[in-house]
C-alpha cells in the first residue's frame, strides 16, 4: 500500500511537471494534447521504474493500458461486426447490412502500437472502421497480428500477409461479395510499416501482382537504418511519440537485448557492410528543402554492436531500403504526414522516392498534426484532428475506389 501511494504521488508530481512543458504553437486543442503527452511520459517513467525494480516489463505497462480500450464485436443498425480467425490469426470484420446491387470494396486495416501493443479492437479504431464501412459501403478486415517481444520480426508481417492472401482467394472474395478490383490496405504508424511492406511483397510476387488497388499510409514508420533524421532531432521529446520510448519499444520487435536499444538511440546499431543502404534513406537527398533547415547530414556509425541482427538489413523490416526497381510498380498511394511528428521524415522520404519512380502518390501534410491522432478519436482522449485525418483518407478512398476507380 505504502509503495502504491508513493508511486501515485510520484506520478502526480511528474504529471504536473510534464503538463506545463511547451508544445508547438499551432497545435489545436493544446491542453488535451499536453494532457495526453504528459500521461504518456509519466507512463514511460513509471514503466522504467517498475522494470528496474523487477516488477513488470516496460512494454507490458503499455500493452496492459491498451487492453483497457478493447471493445466487443457489437453490430449496429448498419454494420455487422464479427470476430473470426483467418489462418489462425484473429481478425475483426465489418460487414455492411444494406442491400447492394454491386460487389463491395474490401479494406484491410492494420493498427499501430510500435509492434508491441494495440489491437484493431481498440475503441478508436473500432469507431473508425465501423464508420468507414458504412460510409464507403465496404467490407473492412481489421488484422490482429502477433505482437513483440513475444513474437519478433517478421511475425507481424507474416500474419498480415497470411490474412490478406487468405482473403484474396476467389472463394473467400465471393463469400463476402467483394469486387476484386477494389481492394486496399490502410495502416497507421507501425501498421503503416506493415502496409507498405505487404504492398511491396504482393506487388513483387507474380501471383499477387496488381491485386492491391491502393495503399494508405498514415504517419508511417518506414525505416530503421537512420535514427537521426531532422524530425528525429526536432521532435526528440515528442509530443506523443518521443525518442526513448519509440526506439525502446520498436527495438523489441528485433531483440530484447538492451544493447540494441542503446545502440539505436545513438544511431550506431547498423552492422558492418550495410553502408550501401544509407543512400536509400538519405534525407539530404530526399527531403524537400523546407524540412532540411540547418541540419547537417551525418552517417549512422557502423559496427558498434557486436551481436549481428540480420533483421536490420532485411527489406521486410524497412520498406525504404528496397531499390527503385521494387518501388516502381507500386499501386496508387496515399501518404499522410504530420509536421510535429518524430517520424515525419520517413513518410516525406517515401513520397519523394515513390514519385521519383513514377508511382501516383497523394501526399497530405498536416501542418498542425501530431503522431497517433487517429487512435485518439474516442473519449476520454478525443481529438478533432483524428477525425479530420479519418475524413481525409476516407474521402480519398471514396474518390479513388468509386469515382476514378474502374467499375466491373
Ligand atoms: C447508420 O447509417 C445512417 C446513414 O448513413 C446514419 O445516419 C446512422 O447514424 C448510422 N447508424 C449508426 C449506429 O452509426
Ligand atoms: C547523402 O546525401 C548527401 C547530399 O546529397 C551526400 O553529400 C552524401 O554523400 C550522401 N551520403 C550517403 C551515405 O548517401
Ligand atoms: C561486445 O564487445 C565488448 C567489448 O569488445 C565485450 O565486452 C562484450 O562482452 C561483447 N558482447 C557480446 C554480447 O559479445
Ligand atoms: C535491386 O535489388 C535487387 C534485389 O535486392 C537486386 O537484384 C538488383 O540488382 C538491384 N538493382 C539495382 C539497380 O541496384
Amino acid at each position: 500500500m505504502g509503495f502504491k501511494s508513493l508511486c501515485f504521488g510520484f506520478s502526480c508530481v511528474l504529471f504536473a511537471y510534464f503538463v506545463y512543458l511547451p508544445i508547438p504553437e499551432n497545435i489545436e486543442e493544446p491542453w488535451k494534447v499536453r494532457f495526453m503527452d504528459a500521461l504518456i511520459k509519466v507512463t514511460s517513467l513509471v514503466a522504467t521504474l517498475l522494470e528496474n525494480i523487477g516488477i513488470v516489463k516496460y512494454e507490458e505497462v503499455f500493452s496492459t493500458l491498451a487492453t483497457v480500450h478493447f471493445t466487443k464485436p457489437i453490430s449496429d443498425e448498419n454494420i455487422t461486426v464479427i470476430d473470426k480467425n483467418f489462418r489462425d490469426i484473429p481478425v475483426r470484420l465489418y460487414l455492411p447490412k444494406r442491400k447492394s446491387e454491386r460487389q463491395r470494396p474490401a479494406i484491410f486495416f492494420i493498427h499501430g502500437g510500435v509492434f508491441v501493443f494495440g489491437s484493431c479492437k481498440m475503441a478508436g479504431y473500432d469507431d473508425i472502421n465501423r464508420w468507414t464501412a458504412n460510409k464507403l459501403d465496404a467490407v473492412i478486415v481489421g488484422i490482429d497480428y502477433r505482437l513483440a517481444p513475444q513474437y519478433q520480426f517478421p511475425a507481424a508481417l507474416e500474419d498480415c500477409v497470411l490474412v490478406i492472401k487468405f482473403f484474396l482467394q476467389d472463394k473467400v472474395l465471393a463469400e463476402y461479395g467483394i469486387d476484386q478490383t477494389r481492394i486496399c490496405i490502410v495502416g497507421e504508424s507501425s501498421g503503416g510499416t506493415l502496409t507498405a511492406l505487404v504492398t511491396q511483397l504482393l506487388q513483387n510476387d507474380p501471383e499477387f501482382k496488381d491485386r492491391i488497388k491502393a495503399q494508405v499510409l498514415i504517419y508511417p514508420v518506414l525505416q530503421s537504418v537512420d535514427t537521426f533524421l531532422p524530425s528525429h532531432r526536432e521532435y526528440e521529446h515528442g509530443p506523443i511519440l518521443f525518442r526513448k520510448m519509440a526506439i525502446k519499444l520498436a527495438s523489441l520487435y528485433v531483440s530484447e537485448d538492451t544493447a540494441l536499444f542503446q545502440a539505436a538511440l545513438r544511431n550506431e546499431h547498423m552492422p558492418e557492410g550495410s553502408r550501401h543502404l544509407f543512400k536509400l534513406v538519405n534525407w539530404s537527398d530526399f527531403l524537400p528543402e523546407k524540412y532540411k533547415k540547418n541540419h547537417v547530414y551525418t552517417e549512422p556509425i557502423l559496427g558498434n554492436l557486436n551481436v549481428s541482427y540480420p533483421a536490420l538489413v532485411d527489406t521486410r523490416l524497412s520498406p525504404l531500403i528496397v531499390n527503385d526497381s521494387q518501388l516502381q510498380n507500386l499501386p496508387l498511394t496515399y501518404i499522410l504526414t504530420c509536421e510535429h511528428d518524430f517520424i515525419r521524415d520517413d513518410g516525406l522520404i517515401y513520397v519523394t522516392r515513390l514519385r521519383n519512380v513514377g508511382v501516383r502518390v497523394t501526399h497530405d501534410h498536416i501542418e498542425e498534426g501530431i503522431h497517433g491522432a487517429l487512435a485518439f478519436t474516442r473519449a476520454p482522449v478525443f481529438l478533432h484532428l483524428g477525425l479530420r485525418m479519418r475524413d481525409n483518407y476516407v474521402s480519398w478512398l471514396e474518390e479513388n475506389l468509386y469515382i476514378n476507380g474502374t467499375c466491373h
